[in-house]
């Protein structure tokens, strides 16, 4: 079997927890829930969300990880043996290679939008619903593009720890971050912009129901990337003298502020053209966007390109190394379970999930009338994982952190054997044991019953 390796820095652990965190969900899914839920109300909301759910329930993935170093079936035996927690691990391992084998397909879209953009084709196209719906629908290129994609991902797992998913993320991370910065310089000094700011910045509360409020919470869960044991698993990887709440804050604060800087440069950028809706949907940024660049930038295309070029290496980057860790989850099972070569249990996983991302796939076209209670496959595997799996799994985690470890155990993992000082630790403790576990199941009773 071969050695298990920790992350070499404190910095690599946190860019790449945070490159977990960082993905589809901030750059893509948060404007659009942004948009569908009155704006600037739902940030706060989602703000509280963060701070009360979103880094208890992180710190307590750390420390199951730190805590055993092993992957997080592992894990789970380790700290409750001969019990039946260990099925909270195997549905954490399950869905990430659920989760995985669709996210490679969405990810492979922001491929072929960055190729497309940068040959100079998506500033000439001009219906960008027809482009959209005739490349998901075809049966091969987002096979194609999310093969390209998953060989990226394969590349930098079968490196290793420090090798691979390290020295990668230290690499995307401060890219990403300079990406982002370029792109809200840009759309703010688009005309018309100033009405995107107001929508972002100045609330409504009026606009909050118990919805948005759910919204809220789901979004922060899925942007935090909890409950997949992705970051049980890097936690594993972390040294003995990482801080835990504080990894944690820093990882949640990375995490929102992309967040928030993506609806800054989306809203000033949609607002500034008329006529394009604020609350498009999951089209938000596969559709509306393009044409707001080609309306925006139709005298400098130029800039168009740029603009887009970036935006969409952007979404690329940030997609991939949500990848890697979803990938990481599983692969480090297979690699321990089975004591197996990592390059061996990675082929495994790449293959495997590759396969079962041909049929989702396929589901926007040619599969499309193979459904089940009315969704697709696409849409059967985020259902299961996402409404249903993920909300079970924050949930046992918080009463597994919460009510069946030790007290003394965890306290002495968040505060590294009682030489970290971690003045919040009531607070912690409190919030984990009565209110995440019941803000996460009325999130989950409400999803379930709309
Ligand atoms: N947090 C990621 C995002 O915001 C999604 C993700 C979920 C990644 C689970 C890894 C694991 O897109």
């Amino acid at each position: 079997m071969e050695t298990r390796h920790n992350f070499g820095s404190k910095i690599g652990a946190v860019l790449a927890s945070a490159g977990s965190a960082v993905g589809l969900g901030n750059v893509w899914r948060f404007p659009t829930e942004v948009g569908n839920n009155g704006g600037a109300a739902f940030i706060f909301v989602y703000l509280l969300c963060i701070a009360v759910i979103g880094i208890p329930v992180m710190m307590s993935e750390f420390l199951i990880g730190r805590h055993t170093h092993a992957n997080t079936i592992t894990a789970f035996s380790k700290l409750a043996p001969g019990k039946w927690w260990r099925i909270e691990g195997i549905a954490g391992v399950f869905v990430a290679f659920m989760i995985l084998s669709y996210y490679i397909i969405v990810s492979g879209w922001t491929l072929f939008y960055l190729v497309k953009s940068v040959g100079g084709q998506l500033m000439a196209d001009k219906d960008y619903n027809l482009v959209f719906n005739d490349f998901v629908s075809n049966p091969w290129q987002p096979v194609l593009a999310g093969i390209v994609f998953m060989g990226l991902t394969h590349f930098i797992i079968a490196r290793g720890v420090q090798s691979g998913i390290e020295k990668f993320s230290k690499l995307m991370m401060p890219m990403l971050l300079l990406i982002i910065g370029i792109l809200v310089v840009c759309s703010f000094s688009m005309p018309g912009s100033s009405d995107g700011m107001r929508f972002l910045l100045k609330p409504d509360f009026s606009k909050l129901t118990a919805n948005v409020l759910l919204s809220a919470v789901g979004q922060a869960f899925y942007s935090l990337s909890l409950a997949m044991g992705c970051l049980c698993t890097y936690a594993s990887y972390f040294r003995q003298d990482t801080n835990l709440p504080k990894t944690a804050a820093g990882v949640s604060i990375i995490d929102t502020l992309v967040a928030i800087l993506s609806g800054f440069i989306i809203f000033p950028a949609v607002f500034s053209v008329e006529g394009v809706s604020v609350d498009a949907g999951p089209g938000l940024v596969f559709i509306t966007l393009p044409s707001v660049f080609n309306i925006a930038f139709h005298h400098i295309p130029l800039l168009g390109y740029f603009f887009s070029g970036f935006f969409y290496l952007l979404l690329l980057l940030a997609a991939l190394t949500s990848a890697m860790s979803l990938h990481e989850s599983v692969t480090a099972y297979l690699l321990e379970a089975f004591r197996i070569s990592r390059r061996k249990a990675s082929t495994i996983v790449s293959v495997s999930c590759m396969t079962l991302g041909v049929a989702c796939s396929l589901s926007f076209g040619v599969w499309s009338h193979l459904t089940l209670f009315g969704l697709n496959i696409f849409e059967l595997f985020d259902f299961t994982a996402s409404k249903i799996i993920l909300p079970i799994g924050g949930i046992i985690i918080c009463i597994f952190t919460g009510w069946y470890l030790d007290r003394k155990l965890v306290e002495s993992e968040l505060t590294n054997n009682g030489t970290l000082r971690f003045r919040l630790f009531r607070l912690w403790y409190f919030l984990i044991r009565f209110v995440a576990p019941f803000a996460i199941a009325a999130v989950f009773l409400q999803e379930l019953l709309a």
